[in-house]
């Protein structure tokens, strides 16, 4: 029998990319989205690519009596991949409440439902947001977590801690927290990507809309940084790669080899890129030029943060195996798909 796995966001971008990949490795797959920030159309594209249709309940993880009633509802989940959460940084500075309650009362309602549906552990969405500007580069999972810049990243940082206070007072279930560094790109077939609402916040959705002539130009958020080329470096992580993480992390968890009750990994490539060192490999993987200017820094910005993702390489036997260019290309094809469609 197929093992059901919840996963709270799953017409999301990560969330969406997830599903896939848990599909495809033989789970059952439950999706609970509150559709805030996606369509259930996502599940369509979903099906297309893997031939199933997962589950699909529209629910808002904020309503306990609602959660509690699809875990009856579908009895014998074992596990749960938690990414619903509001993620725009800038938004979370004008609306904290809003920010707390949905990024962290929603992971206490899952936590206390679990045990009485017998759910056997929780994968969570975390962020290298948590380290701050580290001091040493690559960044490992050790490195301190640094006072949070946002609301958003507070939030993530009170995740983990209530993650860690729930298994040291020993309840029963694990969890597997996950670092992602900045996840890019879109599936292969164009089906599924990332969509965002209004002017993209983040480098690539803007980057391909300029490609696209939907802006007219990109902003670089700064020449003067402490890098080689001035702009600020990042570890863009190919959406696939880290969809299929959370498959291994689910594996992991399920199949009883984690050494912990807690693990957490950092998921990244182990190289950094600048801005302007990713428009260019845009330019080389498409063909198609990205007209930019250098602005004023972008408030909140860290300068330079790539991984080391040598633990999650090593225990959980998974790599960030996608090019960056190949990933760039899949971005751009995402952006071409949706404007066949008449979306963007
Ligand atoms: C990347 C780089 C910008 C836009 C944030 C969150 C993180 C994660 C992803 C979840 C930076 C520069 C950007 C633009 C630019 N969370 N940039 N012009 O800031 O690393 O991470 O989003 O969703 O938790 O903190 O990602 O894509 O916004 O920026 O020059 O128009 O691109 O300054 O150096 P970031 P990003």
């Amino acid at each position: 029998m197929k093992k059901k796995i919840l996963v709270t966001g799953g017409t999301g971008y990560i969330g969406s990319h997830t599903v896939v990949e848990l599909q495809a490795a033989g789970y059952e797959v439950i999706i609970a989205d509150n559709l805030s920030n996606s369509s259930e159309d996502v599940v369509d594209g979903i099906e297309r690519i893997t031939g199933i249709r997962p589950a699909f309940t529209k629910l808002d993880c904020n309503d306990k009596e609602g959660l509690n009633a699809l875990l009856g509802k579908h009895n014998g989940l074992r596990g749960i991949i938690h990414f619903a959460a509001n993620k725009a940084v800038g938004e979370s500075v004008r609306e904290p409440l809003t920010y707390y309650r949905n990024n962290i009362v929603t992971l206490i309602n899952l936590l206390e439902l679990m045990p009485e549906h017998k759910v056997d552990g929780i994968v969570f969405s975390s962020s290298c947001t948590v380290y701050g500007q580290p001091d040493i580069l690559p960044v490992t999972e050790d490195a301190p977590v640094k006072p949070a810049l946002s609301p958003y990243g507070n939030a993530k940082q009170i995740n983990e801690e209530i993650l860690r206070d729930a298994i040291y007072a020993g309840l029963p279930f694990k969890s597997v927290i996950l670092r992602y560094f900045n996840p890019t790109g879109a599936h292969p077939s164009g089906e599924i990507g990332e969509l965002p609402n209004g002017v993209p916040q983040n480098l690539v959705p803007f980057v391909t809309q300029t490609a696209m002539g939907i802006r007219s130009e990109l902003s670089v958020f700064g020449n003067d940084y402490n890098t080689p080329d001035g702009s600020c470096i990042r570890d863009y992580i190919n959406v696939v790669d880290l969809a299929k993480a959370h498959v291994i992390a689910m594996d992991r968890m399920l199949g009883g080899g984690m050494e912990n009750n807690l693990e957490i990994f950092n998921l990244g490539t182990g190289r950094g890129l600048s801005v302007l060192e990713l428009i260019q490999a845009f330019e080389k993987a498409t063909g198609v030029k990205v007209p930019y200017k250098i602005v004023e820094r972008r408030e909140g910005d860290i300068e330079k943060v790539w991984a080391d993702p040598k633990r999650a390489n090593d225990v959980l036997g998974w790599v960030a195996g996608e090019s960056v260019e190949d990933t760039l290309a899949s971005a751009w094809n995402w952006q071409k798909k949706l404007r066949e469609r008449g979306i963007q």
